[in-house]
């Protein structure tokens, strides 16, 4: 574990969140020009708490990529995340596609378990934020997985499930207007390949501790019939959820965050949608070797 950690050794300020059992805030430093010893603190840092956070940083558009690059390659550059549209339209009527999307984000999950190569982080940062609602959380599958008895945790670790878009947006309800011919869709992770199959028990890369694999894409257990699997989720998901194991970040404007998607879940809380609010999101790109779907490899 790591102490407390004074500006002038590392030229930074690191304040553990107390929480929970990840989460690091991240003062008096310069995001930018970081020197070889202050990327390795910020990296090591990371794999451990998993979550940094850097209050009233203002990073730039190139400068958040730049930063990101740290962490490894990028599945895409910045994106906004928003209702507020580049045509300055508030989009907030429930049948539009970008609120579908933004709506389903309200659901816990890690980011791109649907694709063959799930992320291994995302940079995230606070542009416009509404007055009410709108927050970040995480929640700890390290801290869900150790929290079972060991006869759950011999269950789960023979257990992989699929995880989709298709599946988390239909159920719930948001999946995009148009559909092609091939039941695909013109939206980022509605690929025409088969569902990403992902152990329910994940050994961290870097950490090499387990936790677990879940959230709202993750479907039909193997060995479990579809309504066994999805109650079986549902009671998992909830368990791992516990609000002893998360964290929600209040943003304020010019907040930065950078999370390991490979242990954390996250999820937005809703806000009033006539209201704009914009992020802005890097994604980071895992690595092909231990974040490869096991009908992928
Ligand atoms: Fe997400």
């Amino acid at each position: 574990m790591y102490v407390i950690l004074d500006k002038g050794l590392f030229n930074m300020k690191v304040t553990h969140l107390t929480e929970s059992e990840f989460g690091s805030v991240v003062t008096e430093i310069d995001l930018l020009n970081l020197s070889t010893e202050d990327s390795n603190i910020i990296l090591s840092l990371w794999n451990e708490r998993a979550l940094l956070i850097f209050p009233d940083i203002y990073l730039s558009p190139k400068g958040q990529d730049h930063f990101a690059r740290l962490f490894g390659a990028l599945e895409f550059p910045r994106t906004a995340i928003s209702n507020l549209g580049k045509d300055g339209i508030i989009h907030q009527d429930p049948a539009d596609d970008v609120v579908k999307v933004i709506r389903g984000n309200e659901g816990w999950h890690h980011d791109s378990t649907y694709m063959p190569i799930q992320a291994r982080g995302a940079v995230f940062s606070a542009d416009i934020v509404p007055k009410e609602g709108g927050l970040t959380g995480w929640a700890d599958m390290r801290a869900a997985y150790n929290a079972m008895n060991v006869s759950m945790k011999e269950k789960v670790s023979s257990l992989s499930a699929y995880h989709s878009y298709y599946y988390s947006q239909g159920r719930d309800g948001y999946l995009p207007n148009g559909q092609n011919s091939d039941g695909t869709y013109n939206a980022y992770g509605f690929h025409d390949g088969e569902a990403c199959l992902r152990p329910l028990v994940k050994i961290h890369p870097f950490t090499k501790l387990p936790n677990l694999l879940l959230g709202r894409h993750a479907h039909d257990v193997t060995g479990m019939l579809a309504n066994e699997s999805e109650e079986f989720m549902d009671q998992l998901n909830e368990f791992a959820c516990n609000e002893s194991r998360t964290y929600f970040h209040q943003w304020n404007e010019g907040d930065a965050v950078v999370w390991d998607n490979r242990r954390l879940m996250h999820r937005v809380t809703p806000y009033n949608m006539s209201k704009p609010r914009r992020m802005w999101h890097t994604r980071i790109a895992g690595d092909p070797n231990t974040e490869m779907a096991i009908n992928y490899r």
